[in-house]
């Protein structure tokens, strides 16, 4: 059987499914819940030193089901970052170390643009004895109104700033989450990687409005009859995901851009960040979506919603069929195939050059044409010679 352990940024996990921040990473309790169910890793709900500035509405989840199966596809939130005090999650994480699970635990915090707070926030975190720190540049919805979240992690400047702040301040290993809600990703992601951060996580949930009661004209989810755009996750988020995940990974480790890295060649390549890990989030439900994750550069994935809909039993599921895929290939580990997908990208113009040389090559061999030395044989090599000739009347 395939070795699904992963080293990152020497955090050492039993497997790279790591939960994703959110409800299934809300308190001790269901964080253990996690930990015995062979998660690698959890990052618990996000963070901030004042929880009494948080206040979450009801109802805040809307979903998107197909229309025959039923199966959801979709999902959009309007839920805000943990609204429980600092004081009590300092205890529990505390309390989930003291433990000894297995897998690693990451903090996800989050604070306004304020250096006392954030170096505050990650001393605090540390004495508790966390493995390591997720920063939520990402959260759409809520947060941006006081500059936090999403508002930060779409401005560059301010972003590598606060990095700065807690890189100096942290002695574990620090991710940058991203928000998906930018039109280039790599610009966030390279200002986090200057700053000193460790790794990149990508990605928070899509900006969405999910419908409109057409009886009663409120868009969902309606509270007290009004609405603001969510944050959209789930299967459809996937192949978003992936395009972004692999922008990233081009930049951090390279291939794409019309520069396809050539067969056999093994990372890190030309990318410009090729030591640093990339975390990969977005409508994760199966060991097979993991893989194509890792294909992009990922070594981790995290699953959030996928844990809402089938439960913590989940990671068990997906550890046996990333590693039938391994198997199957006859990766041993999961470096063995990390990033391979990469060199697959190019440029449009490439796609078109290529193919237009697949096609000669096709119309020569149909008449038989020699187009490489290695062809020509010694009892039709008359016939063959007369093949390649072009003015025959003469
Ligand atoms: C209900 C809900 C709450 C979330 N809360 C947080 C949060 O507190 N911090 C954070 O960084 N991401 C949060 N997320 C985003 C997820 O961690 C993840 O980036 C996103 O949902 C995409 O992954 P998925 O399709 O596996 O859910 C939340 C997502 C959902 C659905």
């Amino acid at each position: 059987m395939a070795d699904l352990s992963v080293t990152v940024d020497g955090l050492e996990m039993p497997n790279p499914f790591v939960i994703g921040s959110g409800p299934p990473g809300t308190n001790a309790n269901v964080i253990n819940k996690a930990f015995d169910e062979g998660w690698g890793g959890v990052i618990a709900k996000t963070v901030s030193l004042d929880s009494s500035k948080v206040t979450n509405v009801a109802p805040r989840y809307a979903r998107m089901r197909a229309a025959k199966t039923r199966e959801v596809i979709g999902w959009q939130n309007i839920e805000l970052i943990s609204d429980r005090p600092f004081e009590v999650w300092e205890d529990e994480f505390k309390k989930i170390k003291d433990k000894g699970h297995d897998g690693v635990l990451i903090a996800s915090i989050m604070e306004e643009y304020t250096k006392d707070a954030w170096v505050e926030l990650v001393e605090r975190c540390q004495a508790c004895g966390v493995d390591g720190f997720e920063l939520n540049f990402s959260c759409p919805h809520g947060l941006p109104e006081r500059r936090m979240g999403a508002a930060m992690g779409q401005d560059p400047e301010i972003l590598e700033e606060v990095c700065g702040w807690v890189n100096a301040a942290a002695t574990i290993p620090v991710w940058a989450k991203m928000t998906p809600n930018i039109t280039h990703i790599e610009e966030p992601a390279r200002a986090a990687l200057r700053a000193g951060c460790e790794g990149i996580a990508a990605i928070n949930t899509i900006l969405s409005v999910m419908s409109v009661d057409l009886k009663t004209l409120r868009p969902e989810p309606t509270v007290e009859g009004y609405s603001v755009p969510g944050g959209y996750s789930c299967k459809a988020v996937r192949p978003i995901a992936l395009r972004m995940v692999m922008e990233l990974g081009t930049m951090m480790y390279g291939g794409g851009s019309g520069k396809p890295i050539p067969e056999g060649d093994e990372l890190p390549i030309k990318g410009e960040f090729p030591d640093r890990s990339l975390s990969a989030i977005g409508g994760v439900e199966t060991g097979e979506h993991a893989a194509q994750f890792i294909l992009m550069g990922a070594s981790t994935v995290q699953v959030c919603t996928g844990v809402m809909i089938h439960g913590y039993k989940l990671a068990s599921t997906m550890c046996e069929q990333l590693s039938a895929f391994m198997d199957s290939h006859e990766f041993a580990t999961i470096e063995d195939f990390r990033g391979k997908s990469l060199r697959y990208f190019t440029t449009h113009a490439d796609l078109v050059r290529r193919q237009a040389e697949h096609k000669a090559a096709e119309r020569a061999a149909k008449v038989g044409m020699v187009t490489k030395d290695a062809a020509w044989e010694g009892d039709s090599f008359v016939e063959q010679s007369d093949k390649l000739v072009s003015n025959k009347d003469d």
